[in-house]
């Protein structure tokens, strides 16, 4: 496994694979890899030659009040772990290089980028969009590998790979869970023993909508009314939001004719989690638009 912490150096790598005829994969991440980012991998190394994994903490994403400072971070145990889902390259560019001083180009995202998340993260999106943008110029991947647990930024990047004619191809992971429903993420280590019983709140108020809509429950305001019934009897949850919207637009729906996203996001003690899930007429567990 080779580690790249050159952009100069990573783009020869590439054109080197491709011009031998090689697929090059990519699986773009913040790193503290856990096992939602190992399902990427995995489904990555199928997908490709050149299996390229990208560890940034990109700060164009966080707001100021955020935890870019303190977001976690483990090079060592995250080397294991791209050694042991056969990654061929760990990209680790300085932020002093993707940002130089007086850097100033931003990818604008439009409205996709200001619901859900974005409303309570302004310019979040920009950001992440600004840095896959980036990345992909770098690495040059035939095939990009995301989460649908971060559904709407899969979304925007789908959408940006067709908008600015990326020529690749995007493929979508579903959510890897801990053993009691919660979705794994980086920032689940940030909850203390009592914080992290309490998230058990945000999987249970997923499935309880999957549980009202195979009953015939279309109606978004009792769905929603539900889930957040359940998040609230946890006095350390606060809802940031719960949205029953359009699986491709983001726009709140009202009723679920055919099929719906249902996304929240619940702030728990230092961190903010969030999860969805698509309900689907006739077909409860495809996933939509992605
Ligand atoms: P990060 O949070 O490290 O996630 C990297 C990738 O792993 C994303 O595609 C995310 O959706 C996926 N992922 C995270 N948790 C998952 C889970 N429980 N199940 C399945 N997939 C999961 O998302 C980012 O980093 C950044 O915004 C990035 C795209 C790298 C741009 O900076």
């Amino acid at each position: 496994m080779r580690i790249i912490e050159e952009i100069d150096e990573m783009r020869e790598c590439a054109a080197k694979t491709r011009s031998l005829g090689l697929k090059v994969v990519f699986v773009p991440t913040m790193g503290c890899l856990h096992d939602g980012h190992r399902e990427l991998l995995r489904a990555a190394k199928k997908s490709g030659d050149l299996l390229v994994l990208s560890i940034f903490v990109n700060p164009a994403q966080f707001g100021p009040k955020e935890d870019f400072a303190s977001y976690p971070r483990d090079m060592v145990r995250d080397l294991e772990i791209a050694g042991d889902e056969g990654a061929d390259v760990v990209f680790t560019p300085k932020a002093a290089d993707m940002y130089p001083e007086g850097y100033s180009t931003f990818v604008e995202v439009g409205a996709l980028g200001d619901k859900l998340c974005g409303a309570s993260r302004p310019g979040h999106f920009r950001g992440v969009a600004t840095v896959v943008l980036k990345l992909f110029n770098i690495v040059t991947p035939d095939t990009a590998v995301f989460g649908k647990k971060d559904y709407q930024q899969l979304l925007i990047i789908r959408k940006m790979a067709r908008d600015l004619d990326l020529g690749l191809d995007i493929i979508g992971v579903e959510t890897v869970r801990e053993p009691d429903g919660l979705a794994r993420s980086s920032r689940n280590r940030y909850l203390s023993p009592e914080e992290r019983e309490a998230a058990r709140c945000v999987p249970e108020a997923i499935e309880a909508a999957k549980e009202a809509f195979s009953a015939g429950v279309n109606d978004a305001s009792l769905l929603t009314g539900k889930m957040k019934k359940i998040i609230e009897k946890q006095p350390r949850a606060v809802v940031d939001y719960i949205k029953v919207c359009d699986t491709e637009s983001l726009e709140d729906l009202g009723m679920i004719e055919t099929n719906g996203l249902v996304a929240l996001a619940v702030k728990i003690g230092p961190a903010r989690l969030i999860d969805n899930c698509v309900l689907e007429k006739g077909a409860p567990r495809r996933t939509g638009a992605l």
